[in-house]
């Protein structure tokens, strides 16, 4: 349970409000840039991510360097009261250092160098690269580290990719002697005999590659380590100059997720990225009024994926980027519809974020985002519909200032794993489209969305003894390691649920052998002896409670020992077996659960532990399907979110009085939103 102290993550105490700001676009345009400072208060706007792709303004020629344009911005800026987080500008380069340094260019998978273009390519080992980088972040700390306006650091942008040139080859052998104190034990860890893929020498390793080795399971584990690790080893070296000049101003990255599902970036573990940074920011692309979904599925997706950012500081985040409309690269590319914005902005605020953030402040008159929504459009006008919701919801933001640094305490963690999803996907087995670890994290998170009840979505070297219920769905890979803590917290009281294809591989991705691990074997009191996979049209059942409960994809045989059955098969050569188990141990209690099974079974077996385990949602707010009611807290308060994701108008009922904190007005018993509504409402403790 997090507790209820705030947090400040940067040193203000009020939302953020404003974006990516890219005047290096404009510079022979002072007219607009002048239009830019006023209509950054007409937008109730704050804060400004400047510089980010900047480095061509910022160095045109090498050692030849160009600062003005960017002190007059900071104090621009600041003349309005706003606040700048300044960018490293790594994420792009100038065209010179590619042509005079082709060390700087990535290589491919297949071994192809990359010409330079695009953004977001560079080698993560070449030390020109980090030469450049520290030597340009240096000047930048030395510069502006003293500008009252300098909130924050962006280090580069949306870190990602991998580059397979020779010193990235040496880098991930030494990476490899590290971890391994000789071939033998590296060879044990990768199955080498298998295919007689032994290595004899250090040399013979290579990354992975589609023209060569792709098939040992341990190595391209391994890879995605050294990825991460690597890439935090650039950003470790960005940050030198930074944290040498300016060791008070917070440090961020920003994140991403997949925006069909919204689920977590899967090429870099964020849950080690995260302890090398001051604070967690993302960037958050949901596609609204999507024809494959219903707003309220998408905003669970949203919820679930916000509670892991937050939770991996336990500390509230900044949303660095989000659309006020419409993004570019969708297939179809819709506007949010009036109230939308509002809507989906206060989410992320309900679920943790201290800011609201946009890419873009305004939209790039030519080149690949032209077409990117921004607040300030073509049309460069305030009348804009788009810049109006801004506005307003500017607006809104500086009236719940009280929200900052508070957080979410919760009863109920969920278990995320970057590595155990890896391997998962690259295990040859199971149903290969349908395993989808981190969407089926979403649907037992799905239960608690729906009634209210705060989770946090939690990575294994977290502590899981503050939680009533710990659920650690599909954890494939895990090592002795967690297996023993997870045991610990049961043995002390806790209740875990584990499902189906959990347990199955160590941390070097060999299976366990002798059946399950013995700890396992002994904290759920049963074995499941087959996964059982089907086709994606086959269809079971599980009995439960007196229900039958669908279930497809996977059902795992199970053998019983001390555990008792919750719910059986109904049909096929395990029909009557035990399906869900649950089983006491010492003074804690676990339960299996063998199937992929429907929603409605999750609701129904949830909605019991919730029950026997006394937990509660933050706010007692009774509403219908597709509105949901998200708290911050503080000390002294209760921020509640209320929060309508459907079409139509919605009837809730405060159990309680509380203020309404835009409008001031004090609201009880029945209350109706409108379609896409939301009211923050305030409620004291005393
Ligand atoms: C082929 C190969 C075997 C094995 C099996 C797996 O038959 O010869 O080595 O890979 O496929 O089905
Ligand atoms: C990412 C990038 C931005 C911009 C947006 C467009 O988040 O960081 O520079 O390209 O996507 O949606």
């Amino acid at each position: 349970m997090t507790k209820f102290h705030r947090t400040y993550t940067t040193k203000a105490n009020f939302m953020l409000h404003g974006g990516d700001y890219n005047p290096d676009q404009w510079l022979d345009r002072t007219d607009i840039l002048a239009d830019d400072i006023k209509l950054m208060k007409f937008a109730h706007t704050n804060t400004f991510s400047v510089g980010i792709f900047a480095w061509a303004a910022l160095e045109p020629e090498e050692g030849v360097y160009n600062f003005e344009w960017l002190d007059k911005i900071f104090d621009d800026i600041y003349g309005i009261g706003g606040r700048v987080i300044l960018a490293t500008p790594s994420g792009a380069r100038p065209a010179w250092m590619s042509q005079k340094y082709p060390e700087v260019l990535r290589v491919n998978t297949a071994r192809v160098k990359q010409l330079h273009g695009a953004r977001h390519n560079h080698c993560f080992t070449s030390p020109i690269y980090r030469e450049k980088t520290q030597k340009i972040n240096r000047l930048l700390a030395e510069r502006y580290g003293q500008h009252p306006a300098l909130l924050m650091w962006h280090i580069s942008n949306e870190y990602g990719g991998e580059c397979h040139c020779h010193l990235c080859q040496e880098a991930f052998r030494n990476w490899l002697k590290e971890k391994y104190p000789d071939l033998k034990s590296l060879n044990h860890a990768w199955w080498g005999p298998f295919w007689s893929h032994t290595v004899t020498d250090w040399s013979q390793i290579e990354s992975p590659s589609p023209i060569g080795e792709n098939t040992v399971n341990g190595l391209n584990l391994d890879w995605r380590r050294f990825v991460t690790d690597q890439t935090i080893d650039f950003f470790e070296n960005e940050i030198i100059p930074i944290k040498e000049v300016t060791p008070e101003i917070p440090v961020s990255t920003n994140f991403m997720a997949d925006t069909h599902e919204l689920i977590p970036f899967q090429a870099l573990d964020y849950s080690k990225f995260a302890k090398h940074l001051d604070v967690i920011s993302w960037d958050a692309y949901p596609a609204w009024h999507n024809n494959w979904e219903s707003t309220a599925d998408l905003a669970m997706r949203v919820g679930f994926i916000d509670d892991l950012y937050r939770s991996l500081k336990q500390q509230p985040f900044i949303l660095m980027e989000s659309t006020p409309s419409l993004v570019n690269w969708h297939q179809v590319n819709k506007a949010k519809r009036p109230g939308m914005h509002l809507l989906s902005s206060m989410q992320m605020v309900a679920h943790g974020s201290d800011s609201i953030m946009y890419f873009q402040w305004r939209k790039s008159r030519g080149s690949a985002e032209k077409f990117h929504g921004a607040v300030v459009d073509h049309d460069n006008s305030l009348d804009n519909r788009v810049f109006q919701e801004v506005a307003k919801l500017g607006g809104i933001l500086e009236k719940i200032s009280d929200v900052v640094g508070t957080n979410r305490p919760s009863d109920v963690a969920i278990l995320y794993d970057w590595e155990s999803n890896w391997a998962l996907n690259d295990a040859s087995g199971f149903g290969l489209k349908t395993k989808r670890y981190p969407q089926t994290l979403q649907t037992h998170y799905r239960t608690f969305w729906e009634m209210d009840i705060p989770v946090d979505v939690i990575t294994k070297d977290q502590d899981f003894t503050s939680y009533k219920l710990l659920i650690v769905p599909m954890l494939y890979l895990v090592s002795e390691e967690t297996i023993s803590r997870l045991k610990t917290y049961v043995a002390s009281g806790g209740t875990l649920v584990m499902t189906y294809i959990s347990g199955i591989v160590n941390e070097h991705d060999l299976t366990y052998l002798g059946g399950w691990h013995k700890d396992l074997q002994e904290i759920f009191g049963m074995i499941p002896v087959e996964t059982d996979t089907l086709y994606p049209n086959d269809r079971n059942a599980v009995n439960f409670n007196g229900k039958s409960y669908e279930l497809k994809d996977y059902a795992t045989v199970i053998q019983l020992n001390a555990a008792k059955t919750e719910a059986h098969y109904v049909q096929d050569f395990y029909a009557n077996t035990p399906a869900v188990t649950s089983n006491v141990f010492q003074k804690g209690k676990t339960y299996y659960i063998g199937a992929r099974l429907e929603d409605d079974f999750h609701r129904e077996f949830y909605s019991g532990l919730i029950n026997e385990l006394a937990i509660k949602p933050a706010a007692s707010v009774k509403h219908g399907k597709g509105v949901s009611v998200q708290v911050r807290q503080s000390p002294e308060c209760d921020y509640i979110f209320i929060m309508n994701f459907t079409e139509e108008d919605q009837t809730v009922v405060l159990e309680s009085a509380v203020k309404d904190m835009v409008t001031g007005e004090q609201l009880s018993g029945d209350v109706v939103l409108e379609k896409y509504q939301v009211r923050i409402v305030e409620k004291e403790k005393c």
